[in-house]
């Protein structure tokens, strides 16, 4: 698709983004130049996926498309039983939900948002042990998202077994910067969660993306297909969940795949009540049509490249322009350390947030906090939670803009950096929700 985007006026955006109570997730995508907000669901489909599209079956039971989307599974991660939904959220709310049970703990690599509130919703808590390689952003790490595994035994250690429904580990690790884990870390997490005992979930969203950085970066797989990779490395895990939005390319879908018949009947029930019957899961055949054809064109190793490379394209320039960020660079973001960028805005006045909406008010470009707000409070005592990081990240959609367009966003950025003395304060809060806050959260400028 080619859609028309539109510059607009300082004087605008200073209005709009104050109507927006300084949230640039109230903002109208209209009021947006150049979006960077997400790679999910912004992706652009490609003939083959649109073709795909018109074959669609919506049969209520057994749609042909939803056994299209079946054998696409089996043939790319390996998994033997799959449950269509309507996005990731949903995926994790369904299997959660057959999974995870109150006082539980989930160890993992920097949890997702939804992830950590789908478990705090449960009253369960999410434990990170991610390396602490990850929360510094100058320090080179080939893998950043890896899981410490000294973290993990150790809640394996301190918690009885029948409270550690799973390991989850995210591939690639949004909340640490679009960072992978090494095959090696995957194969280590499994044998240490087999030797206690405890499932080990990909949060895969990104999976295609992980596999390219292990192309790259480890020895041994340089000379290995996409395919391959992807394939063992799905084979140390237990199941996943998918937000379809990201790797397969398409503008809503997600999806449950196990290989445990058990766990996948006791999963169906919860499908079946929040999501639809288990052959369509919240998806239109025509949708479920064109995420098997995604799957396959994500993991395509010259679409890959061209991808990662635009994002480090973005990261290159934002570089030479003097904005500090995340190395190595993310797969499908560029993360800002946006404490070192306006390190005189005290934390309490959201560091990340104020970069964010000095960006779009630069230059209508939508990034997205990554930082306190996101954060949230703690659950228990209702304070703040200080991340390690205050990141603005800068997400590339799929097969979207070109790099004229991330010359821009640098540019744009490279040019608040540059003033950033002249940003004096940084924003409170007027209204925020009780969990997940940053999307609806209002705020004054102080
Ligand atoms: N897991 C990861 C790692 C994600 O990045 C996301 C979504 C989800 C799960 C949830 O999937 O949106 O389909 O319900 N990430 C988007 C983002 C929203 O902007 O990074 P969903």
């Amino acid at each position: 698709m080619v859609e028309t985007i539109k510059p607009s006026s300082r004087d605008e955006r200073e209005k709009w983004i104050r109507e927006a109570g300084y949230n640039l997730f109230n903002l109208r995508s209209e009021q947006v130049f150049i979006d960077l907000l997400t790679d999910s669901g912004t992706g652009a489909m490609s003939d083959k996926q649109w073709s795909a599209m018109m074959l669609g079956d919506e049969s209520y039971a057994g749609a042909s498309s939803y056994y299209k989307m079946k054998e696409a599974i089996k043939d790319v991660t390996g998994f033997d039983h799959f449950l269509p939904t309507h996005q990731g959220r949903a995926a994790e709310n369904v299997l959660f939900s057959a999974m995870i049970k109150e006082g539980d703990v989930v160890p993992g690599n920097a949890h997702f948002d939804t992830t950590k509130g789908h478990i705090e919703y449960r009253k369960a808590s999410a434990i990170d042990c991610t390396i602490n390689e990850a929360f510094d952003t100058s320090v080179y790490h080939p893998f950043k998202g890896n899981v410490d595994l000294n973290k993990l035994e150790t809640v394996f250690k301190e918690n009885p077994r029948e409270k550690i429904p799973m390991v989850v580990v995210t591939i690639t690790c949004n909340t640490a910067g679009g960072q992978p884990v090494s095959m090696e870390n995957m194969r280590e997490v499994k044998n240490l969660a087999q030797k206690y005992g405890v499932p080990v979930i990909f949060d895969s969203a990104r999976f295609a993306e992980n596999a390219y950085f292990i192309k790259e970066r480890e020895e041994g797989y340089e000379n290995k297909e996409i395919r391959e990779i992807v394939r063992e490395m799905f084979s140390y895990a237990d199941g996943m969940t998918m937000s379809s939005k990201k790797d397969a390319i398409v503008n809503m879908g997600g999806f449950i795949a196990l290989n445990d018949a058990e766990l996948f009947r006791k999963a169906s029930v919860f499908n079946i009540i929040f999501e639809g019957f288990i052959t369509y899961g919240g998806m239109s055949g025509r949708d479920m049509n064109a995420l098997a054809e995604g799957l396959y064109e994500g993991t395509e190793y010259d679409y890959l490249n061209t991808r990662v490379s635009q994002v480090a394209f973005l990261g290159g320039k934002l570089k030479e322009f003097g904005v500090p960020v995340q190395e190595p660079f993310g797969g499908h973001a560029i993360f800002v350390d946006a404490r070192k960028v306006l390190p005189h805005i005290p934390k309490e006045q959201f560091q990340a947030q104020t970069l964010a909406i000095e960006l779009y008010l630069e230059g209508g470009v939508r990034g997205v906090e990554i930082g306190t707000l996101l954060a949230d409070r703690d659950p228990v005592t209702r304070e703040n939670r200080y991340p390690a990081l205050e990141l603005l990240r800068l997400t590339v959609p799929r097969r979207v803009y070109t790099n004229n367009h991330m010359l821009y966003v640098a540019t744009a950025l490279g040019n608040v950096v540059e003033r950033r003395n002249e940003i004096k304060t940084g924003y409170t809060i007027e209204y925020e929700a009780p969990i997940m806050r940053h999307f609806t959260v209002k705020l004054n400028k102080i």
